[in-house]
């Protein structure tokens, strides 16, 4: 945690995790929250527990789950952000990439998906903060890599988390994120009023990728499989 420290905007004098993370939620309060089924079900602890085994499970057998290491180009020795780390397995396979030396910071808003995440994560490489992602605790171009796997779809305001991801890489650093899309076509003209399940909602094809471009991403491609689609780009210089 003391790794975590100078990255914040504003570091606690006291930085206490008694719960094993630093909540940094109550010096940077959530201006939009999601009330839906679906993020009730991830905040609560049979949920979270749910969502570990099923996506422990599903990324053994689906490639385009895995970890985006190599597309963030991360090197050992670098500072890579999981957003919306959930119970923090890719959190913690890309601390393994960046190796002792690295820092893996893996933030979410869920108490009990961090429970999980540092019960089953401890390393000196590894740190999770509970924060929204719409109002990141980071400073501007702290972190080289930037991540966000199905966790934009819950977001009410998934273009300020965007900006906010890339207003915290370096120039020059990649990011990746994940989320589930419709076809392109009719939808694609309701693009961002696309109606949400249970709080949880898709985006028409262009739409991840056009917010990214708008917020200064650079090289921006996508990589789709069935309704899940990849975004990839990194922060112009
Ligand atoms: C489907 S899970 C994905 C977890 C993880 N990325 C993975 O792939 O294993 C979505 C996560 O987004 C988190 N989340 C939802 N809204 C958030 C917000 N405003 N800020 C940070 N995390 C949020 C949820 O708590 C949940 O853990």
């Amino acid at each position: 945690m003391q790794r975590v420290l100078p990255l914040l905007t504003d570091p606690p004098e006291n930085p206490a995790t008694p719960n094993g993370y630093l909540d940094q939620l109550d010096s940077h309060p959530a201006d939009h929250v999601n009330t839906g089924m679906v993020q009730s079900l991830w905040s609560s602890r049979v949920g979270a527990s749910l969502f570990d085994h099923a996506a422990t499970a599903a990324r053994r057998v689906v490639g385009i789950l895995q970890s985006p290491a190599e597309r963030l180009h991360l090197e050992p020795g670098q500072t890579v952000l999981d957003l919306a780390c959930g119970p923090g397995e890719v959190t913690a396979s890309l601390a393994r990439t960046v190796g002792r030396d690295g820092l893996a910071i893996g933030i979410d808003i869920s108490e009990s998906m961090l429970a999980r995440a540092v019960d089953r994560h401890r390393a000196g490489n590894i740190a999770f903060l509970r924060a929204d992602a719409q109002r990141l605790p980071l400073r501007d171009n702290s972190i080289d890599a930037a991540t966000c796997i199905a966790g934009l779809q819950l977001i009410p305001d998934p273009a300020a988390a965007l900006a906010e991801m890339i207003r915290v890489l370096r120039p020059g650093g990649h990011l990746a994120v994940l989320v589930p899309t419709v076809r392109s076509g009719a939808l694609e003209k309701i693009g961002r009023n696309l109606p949400g399940i249970g709080g949880a909602r898709s985006f028409a094809d262009t739409e991840i990728p056009g917010i990214a471009e708008e917020f200064g991403l650079s090289g921006v491609a996508t990589r789709r499989l069935g309704t899940i689609q990849w975004t990839y780009g990194y922060k112009s210089r």
